[in-house]
């Protein structure tokens, strides 16, 4: 999908400017982490930029923990590839095990970032506008002590695995 055809689904879906403008952000980083792996990795860097442009397509309908289910379904009903709704559905933190999602309201299933592109946009959307030591603290509280510590063991690993390609 062209950056142009990702951009007009966002305007279509009504996403707020704020969060199109977040979106044009993590697929800029997407894309510079994705030109940093190409020397020792096969990346998408188109299914990246695309990727980083739809992950927030949900918050045109919920800003809530649920917003990339939400968005993956808006792909879904419009066609968009199972790449890219892979890529929104598995965006949220640095993924979220089925044990934590089952407790939280979301579908009973693991969503964690598994491809490159997938960990690629999730962290871009991460590191954009925080630091790793905020997302770790944020997500201590949110989560509470037993799924916080899941879930920040998660953003531990993806950024060990990413952060040697950071600009
Ligand atoms: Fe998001």
């Amino acid at each position: 999908m062209s950056p142009e055809e990702a951009l007009f689904l966002l305007r279509e879906a009504a996403c707020p400017d704020n969060v199109v403008e977040h979106c044009v952000a993590v697929a800029d980083t997407g894309m510079a982490l994705a030109r940093n792996m190409q020397d020792d990795h096969v990346v998408d860097i188109r299914l990246v930029q695309a990727g980083g442009l739809l992950h927030d397509i949900g918050r045109a309908l919920t800003h809530g923990i649920d917003h990339g289910v939400v968005g993956a379904q808006l792909l879904r009903e419009r066609g968009v590839s199972s790449a890219l709704q892979k890529i929104c559905e598995r965006h949220v933190c640095a993924g979220i095990p089925r044990e934590v999602a089952v407790e939280i309201g979301l579908p009973p299933r693991d969503f964690i970032p598994l491809t490159l592109e997938e960990k690629i946009v999730c962290h871009a959307d991460n590191l954009t506008n925080h630091t790793v030591e905020d997302l770790q603290q944020t997500w201590q509280n949110f989560f509470g002590k037993k799924n916080g510590e899941i879930i920040v063991r998660y953003l531990d690993n993806l950024h060990e695995e990413l952060s040697p390609y950071l600009v």
